[in-house]
């Protein structure tokens, strides 16, 4: 028996299937739209806006400028905005009290958000760094970020930022036990609806960088307390990966509602596994720092911004996210038809 000629031509042509943009359209496996968003917004104490200088076309905004944005994404189909504090370097101090502020910004702006656009969700980061003068995100003794003693400010501070409406907590310290902690104090406050995002696996990383100019928080550690000026002690190392799903099995087995991943690009693994393995709402943050890569490209005429923006913001839905919290929220929901 002679054996079988060799095909000429390939029988399957998997270029087939990409010869038009009806049947691309047709055979594609993930969408990303609007409801997979959640606006990350910096808000300061001031009035109008004020540009990032390191996150080109990005501001922080005023109170007012940021209910007037919750209408924005109400209009735009953004699910919901994570907001985060500017705070006046002259009035933070070692234990960031001004986190406890009853009368403070984010306070304000969830409940300005709220009265403007109900329909919208607004996240409120649980964390003392944008409010401490060191830039950490604990109470420090003797060089050292004590654990429980911040998980009770913490604590006191959700409940604030709950009482005045905000509909997800998302704690983003890394300090062992705050969901568990924060979730029964939310449970015996009445706010048994408020959920819970926590940043489950979040790593020490250069990718924040640009985060520290939004927030007013400069540069990490002051030697007078010997505290280190990286947040090592707290967050991971971006060398592991098991140790991820350990922290977000612990978050999951607190109460955690979703859970995070942060950062975003360069953490697609992780991601993944996460999604794969605990099958529980998970989020990507593209943080700062990637939104300043993508900008400082795109500026240049380097990349191509309304690609560059969906490809990346894609890449979290084919990795399996639930959504992405990133500043492109409002330009990406225009580019997809918003
Ligand atoms: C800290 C916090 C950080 C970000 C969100 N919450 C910075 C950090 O952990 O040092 C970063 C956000 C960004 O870079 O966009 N609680």
């Amino acid at each position: 028996m002679s054996p079988a000629p060799l095909a000429a031509y390939p029988a399957l042509r998997l270029r087939r299937l990409r010869q038009a943009d009806w049947v691309r359209r047709l055979v594609r496996e993930t969408v990303l739209t609007p409801s997979d968003l959640i606006w990350s917004m910096v808000v300061h104490e001031g009035e109008g806006e004020i540009p990032v200088s390191s996150m080109p076309g990005v501001s922080r905004l005023s109170v007012k400028k940021a209910a007037e944005a919750a209408v924005e994404a109400r209009k735009l189909g953004i699910p919901a905005i994570a907001i985060f504090p500017h705070i006046d370097g002259a009035r933070k101090d070692a234990t960031g009290s001004l986190a406890l502020d009853p009368n403070g910004v984010i306070i304000r702006a969830v409940k300005a958000m709220k009265d403007a656009a109900p329909e919208v969700g607004i996240m409120c980061d649980v964390a003392l760094d944008p409010f401490t003068d060191h830039g950490h995100d604990g109470v420090i003794e003797n060089g050292r970020i004590l654990n429980d003693a911040t998980i009770e400010k913490l604590v006191a501070q959700g409940l604030i930022q709950a009482e005045a409406g905000a509909d997800i907590l998302a704690p983003s310290d890394m300090m062992d036990g705050r969901v568990g902690v924060l979730r029964q104090a939310l449970e015996g406050a009445g706010h048994q609806d408020v959920m819970i995002m926590s940043y489950a696996a979040k790593y020490a990383s250069a990718f924040y960088g640009p985060y520290r100019e939004a927030i007013g928080s400069g540069k990490l550690g002051t030697g007078s307390v010997g505290n280190p000026g990286d947040k090592k002690t707290y967050q991971m190392d971006h060398a592991n990966t098991e140790e991820a799903l350990r922290e977000v099995a612990l978050d999951i087995a607190e109460g955690a509602d979703m859970v995070m991943v942060k950062p975003g690009m360069p953490y697609l693994d992780i991601v993944q596994r996460v999604a794969e393995t605990f099958r529980v709402p998970t989020f990507a943050f593209q943080v700062s720092g990637e939104y300043a890569m993508i900008k400082a490209a795109t500026g240049n005429g380097w990349l191509d911004e309304e690609r560059a923006i969906l490809e990346s913001l894609g890449a979290f839905k084919r990795a399996g996210a639930a959504g992405i919290i990133t500043y492109f929220a409002p330009v990406a929901a225009r580019l997809l038809g918003a």
